[in-house]
């Protein structure tokens, strides 16, 4: 099995040993509530068992999608939002050389709603084969939606409408929505989100499957590590996420506001968004919780470096520790030495970044910084599986300590509730009205 050590060692001191045992009983009611599933959210669960269930026959049928449009695609563009875009992302930035020119490249859009975006993007797939993948659960989410009218047209005026709706994959929930009523008048081929996972729980479903098996990656590894890591944790041999949740959690009560997730890697960038997006919309409610944020070490060292170690100390740090990489390069000789690194001559560039990463870790800790530190193997598709799994169901149990339900996002509403007035959709009259009145 993929392992995940996590060590608390340097958040205790800040919390102290006896305050995290103190909340054991809690955090064995949290852990009790989420999977017996007697919860807030509780219609949202399909997560925890997903990798056991997922079936063989829909991980050859996804590969089989996948590598018809490897062959037919130069450019594949994966439309979606959130939940519908962030975990393939992840997967897909950590394990692709950013150097290479990829076949397929996977590029993603609908992610926001800028013009400028979305022109370049067109500007680059004029002229190319490609297909989309578009993925929304509710379907009818503007950001996706506004990206997949203007790439089904392009498509459409380049191929043909036929040879376009080949190209086209829709992934969206079972019956509903209007992506599901589109999908269906036009034949694409599409894929379910099942309708008790979340968007934000649902990488390990077609949602991130499919994008990923384009890039070219082992997706049955990663349900795979995903898996192994959900029986341990069921059969209660594996106690990481508890620990991490606890230790959270005991560090926000003692007044450490704000969680920065860590990489010393920057192939794990994108794996710091899909963490915020978990935590943040799973747990900023009710005017509680912890304020993710991430940085990639070293390079932010030298911007949010010194804010860190000297800033306000409402913050604690979250390590993604990778044990070992997957190159080996060593710091040459220089005649002249005018760097003056001939000392370090013949040594890794990994080891290099460990000793950053562990003087880093010093510094912080000596400058109020609790960390905790979450070590994997290495960067591949089974250990980010298994670190899927771990931080999801880390921030079920997380959610249900802190008191909250950790599978709703109504706030996420305000922002459209003003936009849709302000743009005045049809059967927004009265709130088109009282916000025109507002801002005069
Ligand atoms: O976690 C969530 O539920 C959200 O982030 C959604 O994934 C996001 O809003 C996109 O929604 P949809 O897939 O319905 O377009």
């Amino acid at each position: 099995m993929s392992n995940i050590r996590v060590n608390i060692d340097d958040a205790l001191g800040t919390v102290s040993e006896r305050a995290v045992e103190a909340m054991a009983t809690e955090v064995r009611n949290s852990v009790r509530t989420l999977v017996e599933g007697t919860g807030e959210g509780n219609d949202f669960l399909g997560w925890i068992h997903l990798p056991e269930e997922i079936d063989n026959s829909l991980i050859d049928d996804i590969n089989a999608t996948a590598a018809r449009l490897r062959s037919e695609c130069e450019v594949v563009v994966v439309v979606g939002i959130g939940g519908s875009y962030l975990g393939a992302k992840a997967v897909i930035e950590a394990m692709t050389n950013p150097f290479e020119e990829t076949k397929p490249r996977v590029v993603f859009a609908g992610h926001n709603i800028s013009e400028d975006y979305l022109a370049q993007l067109q500007q680059y797939l004029e002229g190319k084969q490609f297909g989309v993948i578009v993925i929304s659960k509710s379907g009818t989410t503007t950001e996706p939606a506004i990206a997949f009218r203007l790439l089904k047209a392009q498509l459409e005026a380049a191929a043909g409408k036929e040879a376009a709706a080949r190209r086209i994959v829709a992934i969206t929930d079972a019956k509903r929505g209007a992506l599901r009523t589109l999908a269906d008048n036009e034949g694409y081929t599409t894929y379910v989100i099942p309708d008790n996972v979340g968007g934000r729980f649902s990488v390990l479903t077609p949602v991130g499957l499919l994008p990923i098996a384009v890039a070219g990656l082992d997706i049955k590894a990663l349900v795979e590590g995903a898996r192994a890591r959900q029986q341990a944790m069921l059969a209660g041999s594996d106690k990481s996420a508890e620990v991490y949740a606890t230790t959270r959690n005991a560090l926000y009560r003692s007044g450490k506001k704000i969680e920065i997730l860590v990489n010393f890697n920057p192939r794990l960038h994108y794996f710091g968004e899909w963490w915020k997006q978990l935590y943040g919309e799973s747990e900023g409610k009710d005017h509680k919780g912890i304020y993710p944020a991430s940085v990639d070490f070293s390079t932010d060292l030298h911007s949010m470096g010194q804010w860190i170690q000297e800033g306000e100390r409402t913050i604690f740090e979250t390590v993604i520790s990778v044990a070992n990489v997957d190159h080996e390069l060593r710091i040459p000789t220089d005649a002249e030495n005018l760097d003056g690194l001939n000392f370090l001559a013949g040594k890794r560039v990994d080891e290099v970044n460990k000793m950053a990463e562990l003087g880093t870790r010093l510094a912080h800790v000596d400058g109020g910084v609790p960390n905790i530190q979450v070590t994997i193997d290495r960067i591949d598709e089974a250990n980010l599986g298994a670190l899927i799994y771990f931080f999801e169901a880390a921030c079920g149990i997380s959610g249900y300590i802190l008191g909250v339900n950790p599978f709703n996002q109504p706030g996420v509403e305000a922002y459209k509730r003003n936009m849709f007035a302000l743009l005045a959709k049809p059967g927004y009259e009265a709130e088109t009205a009282a916000i025109r009145e507002r801002i005069g």
